[in-house]
């Protein structure tokens, strides 16, 4: 990591932390000199990428590619629901790490979420029927976000509520599709929150 990248991280980063890590005494004193670009990311995502508040995605075991293509969104502005947070990370780390932070983030295990919320068996089977069946673009989710497509996301044990807000995020616009053909924004908050209770709770990638 150079200099430059130190700098800029120790200017920027103190006002976007400072609310989230009542762990660190005062932002400053973490010493972004010697840090690793994924030690940055695990300030909010976890070391291990395994986040503990569910405004930060899980990135463990999330897919390299689908890691990258974010990045990328987030950089180039494609993507805008992070509240700016991931558009400002995104300028902060060189562009050649990104492959190295998603490659990092990728390789480690996936948790279930410690802010898990209960789910009924009627809630994981309602949820698991929408999941699995055709929805209106004739696919079902289960079909892209699974291996056969690297970049629609694993969403088992992601957190629930990152889960219903990126559904609502793709329903209003706020999150756009980076590709036109993906289905999300016909999908109701009621089916958001049925197929969070299935998602999260599951472990189903392979
Ligand atoms: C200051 C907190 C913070 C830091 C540091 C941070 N992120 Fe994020 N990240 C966020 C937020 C907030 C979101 C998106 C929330 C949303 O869409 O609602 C996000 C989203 C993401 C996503 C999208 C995940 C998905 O499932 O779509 C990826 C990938 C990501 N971050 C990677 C990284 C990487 C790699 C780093 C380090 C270079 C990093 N983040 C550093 C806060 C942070
Ligand atoms: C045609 C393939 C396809 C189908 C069908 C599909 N998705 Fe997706 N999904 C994607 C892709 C690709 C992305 C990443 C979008 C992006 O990069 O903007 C995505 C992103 C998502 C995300 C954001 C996850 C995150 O980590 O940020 C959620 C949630 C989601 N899809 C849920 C669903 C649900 C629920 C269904 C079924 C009702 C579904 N998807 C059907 C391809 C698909």
């Amino acid at each position: 990591m150079n200099e430059a990248l130190g700098s800029n991280i120790t200017r920027t980063l103190p006002a976007l932390i400072l609310s989230c890590f009542c762990s660190l005494s005062t932002a400053n004193s973490f010493n972004t000199y010697d840090a690793t670009p994924w030690e940055i990311c695990g300030l909010c995502h976890g070391i291990d990428g395994q986040s503990v508040m569910s405004k930060f995605p899980m990135l463990a075991g999330q897919k390299a590619v689908y890691i990258e293509r974010q990045l990328r969104a987030f950089n180039s502005g494609l993507r805008m629901n992070d509240g700016g947070q991931m558009a400002s990370i995104s300028g902060e780390i060189q562009k050649d790490q990104y492959p190295v932070v998603a490659a990092y983030f990728s390789n480690k295990s996936p948790a279930f979420s410690p802010s898990a919320v209960e789910s009924t068996v009627d809630q994981i089977e309602q949820g698991q029927q929408i999941y699995e069946g055709l929805g209106a673009s004739g696919k079902s989710c289960a079909s892209c976000h699974s291996d056969a497509e690297a970049n629609a996301p694993w969403l088992d044990m992601q957190h629930f509520d990152y889960l219903v807000k990126q559904l609502s995020d793709f329903r209003t616009g706020r999150r756009s599709e980076l590709k036109e053909s993906t289905p999300h924004s016909v999908i109701t908050n009621t089916q958001a929150e049925a197929i969070a209770h299935y998602a999260s709770s599951r472990r189903i990638r392979p």
